[in-house]
């Protein structure tokens, strides 16, 4: 039951526009390739990274939103207070300049502030449909298609995301016409009480930085013996079983940690990049087999210029 594997790399639609893919090491990636293809789509499993690689940078013309941003608690003090901190730290996030270590322990700073906002502020179920009807957020193009390949195959696909579990599902539900059981979500998670409210969140935080430390958890069961439900943010559980070839898909160098937890044979690792080309190029091409480029620039044409055939 092993079929060809259709791993193609994205392709420039018009040759003449500006060039918005960048290969590193092209010799390299024909070998991943073919190696892949070689094992078939039972040996593949593929791990996406969400806000701002399987969702637009750009959404008709305005930047879109990320899971945390586009939430609305209902209190316009506490969606201003958390917005200030994007402000504050969003420019660190993507800053070249702070080391690791440092930029580490801004993210954790970042998220426990902004995860604490939520809880204080009061969140409830309802707050996040309306948020997401309300949200600037769309999947790239291609993006569908590229879910119902993976579902007709078989092939699992797990969202890997610092953003939030709940929104991600949430915009699943709103944005695709139908359920994809091939798709996990590992992600930040809420934690409600009987009446819909926001209590906490489960389990540790997941970060930009940290992906690598909760890799782990993706094989971790939803379920103990007993039957009860496991506190993890995971839930890959066991449909990655055995599958020894990864598609790797972020925006973030930190998105390549997400693979951590998974002894694979071979990895292609696609990263967006979306903004502060000219500084993050050099260490994308040489730290991802294949580069998309979606600068601000470009972004509102190359969207529609890449097609992932
Ligand atoms: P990702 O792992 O799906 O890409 O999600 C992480 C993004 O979430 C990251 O780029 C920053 C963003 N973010 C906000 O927009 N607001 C917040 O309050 C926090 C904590 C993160
Ligand atoms: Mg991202």
């Amino acid at each position: 039951d092993q079929h060809a594997v259709n791993v193609e790399c994205p392709k420039v639609a018009n040759p003449n526009m500006s060039p918005n893919i960048v290969i590193g090491n092209p010799d390299e990636l024909a070998k991943k390739k073919a190696a892949i293809r070689a094992a078939g789509m039972s040996s593949l499993q593929v791990i996406a990274d969400f806000d701002m690689t399987l969702t637009k940078y750009m959404v008709e013309g305005r930047r879109g939103q990320s899971t945390h941003a586009l939430l609305s608690q209902g209190s316009s003090d506490y969606d201003r207070k958390r917005q200030e901190l994007f402000d504050l730290y969003y420019p660190m996030e993507i800053s070249p300049l702070i080391p690791v270590d440092e930029k580490t322990e801004l993210m954790e700073t970042w998220w426990g502030k902004s995860h604490a906002l939520l809880v204080e502020g009061g969140l409830n179920i309802e707050n996040i449909r309306n948020s997401v009807e309300r949200g600037t957020v769309g999947f790239r193009e291609g993006i569908t298609e590229f879910f119902e390949i993976l579902d007709g195959e078989n092939v699992p696909l797990l969202i890997f995301s610092a953003g939030l579990a709940d929104i991600i599902e949430e915009i699943l539900r709103q944005k695709l016409h139908r359920v994809f059981p091939n798709i996990r979500v590992v992600s930040n998670r809420m934690n409600f009480d009987k009446d819909g409210n926001l209590i906490g969140f489960v389990g540790k935080t997941i970060h930009v930085l940290n992906k690598n430390e909760h890799a782990l958890e993706m094989a971790a069961p939803l379920h103990d013996e007993e039957g009860h439900a496991v506190a993890s943010n995971g839930n890959g559980a066991s449909i990655v079983k055995g599958r020894k070839n990864v598609l790797l898909l972020g925006d973030h160098i930190g998105d390549l940690g997400m693979s951590d937890g998974v002894a694979y044979d071979n990895r292609i690792s696609v990263g967006f990049l979306n903004e502060n080309v000219e500084n993050w190029l050099d260490t994308y091409s040489k730290a991802f087999d294949i580069v998309v480029l979606v600068s601000s620039a470009v972004s509102s044409k190359s969207q529609s210029l890449i097609k992932t055939s």
